[in-house]
Parts: C-alpha cells; sequence; structure tokens
C-alpha cells in the first residue's frame, strides 16, 4: 500500500513529527513563514491530511482546490480561519485542539484581567523609564478583584474555567451564553445566567470567551462599551474581531472603562495605532494557550487526529462530522 503523505504547514515541535514520521510521508515546512495559499494549494496535491495552524486561510475557494486531502487537522481550538461548511461541502473532514487548552488560556485571560485592573504593564514600564523616584500615596492606584462581579461573555470549556478562577478571587459572576447551562453546573460555578444587556450593565470585568462567526464580529462595539461601567475592565483571549477595535481604543482614551486586556487583534499581527497609544491597555501577542506544556499538547492532539484519519479511523476531534 502507498504510504499516505501529510502536509505541515508551519513549523512545530520536534516531538509532533516524531509522532507522525513511522505513519506517513511528511512534506514539512519548518519555518514560521508557512504557505502563501498558492503555495498552499500546490503543496497539498497528493496529500491525504494537512496540520493546519490559525495562520493558514483555508477559504471556500481554496478548499475546492484542496481535491486529494480528507482531513485538515488544526493545531487551535478555534478554526474560524477554516471556512467549515465548505469544507463539509467538499468532503474534507476538520479537527481542532479542544480541552487541552482550556485552563492554560483560562489562566491567560486571568493574568490579563490581574494586570489591567493593578497596573501592572504600567507600572513595568514606568520602573523602566526612570520615573519612580518616590513612593506617594496614590501611585498607580488601580482596582479591586476580589468580592467584584466578574461577566463571562461565552460559557463553553474556556468561560467556565476562567468563572472558576473568578471564584478563587470571591467574585460574584454572572454570564451569558447562547444556552443556559444545566443547573448543577450553574450552582458549582455559583454562575448567574443574565441577558447580555444586564451583563454589560453590571460586571466589573468582562471576558469574552464566545467563537469568532458572522454573528459574533464586533460583538463589542459602541453600543455595548457605553454600556459597561465607567470603572469596568474588558478581557479579550477569543479572537480580535469580536471586538470592535478602534472603538476599544476609542472608550479606553475617552474613559467610557477603565482598562482592557487584550490577547487577541482585529488584524494580527498588527495592532491598531490607537489602541497602542492607551497606557490603559493590557497587550499580548495571542499567547493564551502559549505554554510549554499546552503547545506541545496541542500538536500531539492534532498529529493524532491525522494519524486516526490514514489508520482508516474516525478521528477524535471532528468539528463537522
Ligand atoms: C488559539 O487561538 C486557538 O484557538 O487555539
Amino acid at each position: 500500500m502507498p504510504r499516505p503523505h501529510i502536509l505541515i504547514t508551519k513549523r512545530v515541535f520536534p516531538e509532533t513529527i516524531a509522532l507522525l514520521e513511522p505513519h506517513a510521508e511528511l512534506d514539512y515546512v519548518a519555518n514560521d513563514d508557512g504557505l502563501t495559499t498558492d503555495e498552499l494549494v500546490e503543496s497539498a496535491r497528493g496529500k491525504q491530511v494537512i496540520l493546519s495552524q490559525i495562520t493558514d486561510r483555508l477559504s471556500r475557494e481554496v478548499l475546492a482546490k484542496l481535491t486529494d486531502v480528507k482531513l485538515i487537522a488544526q493545531i487551535a481550538v478555534g478554526y474560524d480561519n477554516i471556512d467549515v461548511p465548505a469544507a463539509t461541502e467538499a468532503g474534507i473532514l476538520v479537527s481542532n485542539t479542544p480541552g487541552v487548552l482550556t485552563d492554560t488560556t483560562a489562566d491567560l485571560a486571568f493574568a490579563l484581567l490581574l494586570a489591567a485592573a493593578r497596573r501592572i504593564a504600567e507600572g513595568h514600564q514606568y520602573i523602566h523609564a526612570g520615573k519612580w523616584t518616590r513612593w506617594t500615596i496614590d501611585l498607580m492606584m488601580g482596582h479591586d478583584i476580589h468580592h467584584r462581579t466578574l461577566g463571562v461573555w461565552g460559557m463553553g470549556r474556556i468561560g467556565q474555567a476562567v468563572a472558576r478562577r473568578g471564584l478563587g478571587f470571591s467574585m460574584r459572576v454572572l454570564y451569558h451564553n447562547r444556552t443556559r447551562l444545566a443547573p448543577e453546573i450553574e450552582r458549582e460555578l455559583n454562575a448567574e445566567y443574565v441577558t447580555q444587556d444586564r451583563l454589560l450593565a453590571e460586571s466589573d470585568f468582562i471576558s469574552v470567551h464566545v467563537p469568532l462567526s458572522e454573528k459574533t464580529r464586533h460583538l463589542i462595539g459602541e453600543r455595548e462599551l457605553r454600556m459597561m461601567k465607567k470603572d469596568a475592565i474588558l478581557v479579550n483571549t477569543a479572537r480580535g474581531p469580536i471586538v470592535d477595535e478602534p472603538m476599544l481604543a476609542r472608550a479606553l482614551r475617552e474613559k467610557w472603562i477603565a482598562a482592557a486586556g487584550i490577547d487577541v487583534f482585529e488584524h494580527e499581527p498588527t495592532v491598531h495605532p490607537d489602541l497602542l497609544a492607551c497606557e490603559n491597555a493590557v497587550l499580548a501577542p495571542h499567547v493564551g494557550s502559549a505554554s510549554v506544556a499546552t503547545r506541545t499538547r496541542m500538536t500531539v492532539m492534532a498529529a493524532e487526529n491525522a494519524i486516526a484519519m490514514i489508520a482508516g479511523k474516525r478521528p477524535p476531534n471532528l468539528v463537522n462530522p
């Protein structure tokens, strides 16, 4: 039987390659630039599986040209870079890496929340700039986290993990989600289901955990930012386009809200210059799942989906079964 072929579109880890090598011929693009769309289409010829990353744009037009591909094994939980309905129509399965990155991403959301509230990045810069010449009673005053209200928008795995962290800080937890959680989970998380508008109006912190889709694009725009409390803090570790970025910059500049902690941007790796100019925005370069252990597990999980596929088994993490 001819050996199956796998395309790996961008650099992964040696462990990932070692895992795949016994099972297939690998076309490994071992650099961080990855492939242009044309190169990807060209390289995908004769490949049954593609190991993709969030920077690969797999549009309907591209997918239609991937005639040999049976599975796209995405190394991420989010897959808005892939037109999944178009993949389904083209007979291509898509898998992702859920679960393994839940707590790591929730940790980062909480790190941004804490950093924005207690002005950690600003303080760090202040010291490095040699501006700290004396202690004063109101130096770098921020906002309390404990005993305040955490609003989780999108209560899937990551949202629930953030809510759990909120409990550890004695916070009151509100949430909004497409569907309400089962009563026992609500009880465990001590989380109250509220409308979007109540979440916006009552939360001191809003952390966003919805997937990006046409429904959630600019979910948080002018109206929503104006509804938030003046001392509220917004955290986004989901996807950049969920928040209207120039509007967020305006809200931060004009103090409609107090601060923001942002890990994802509308046009990565470009950050809107207005947002860069906001001292009250703590920014991270899309690193929600970027711990050594978790990124390794994500690539292994994608590789396991690929191996299942070429063995004629059902990949365990399909998003379009
Ligand atoms: C990263 O952004 C992911 O979706 O896993």
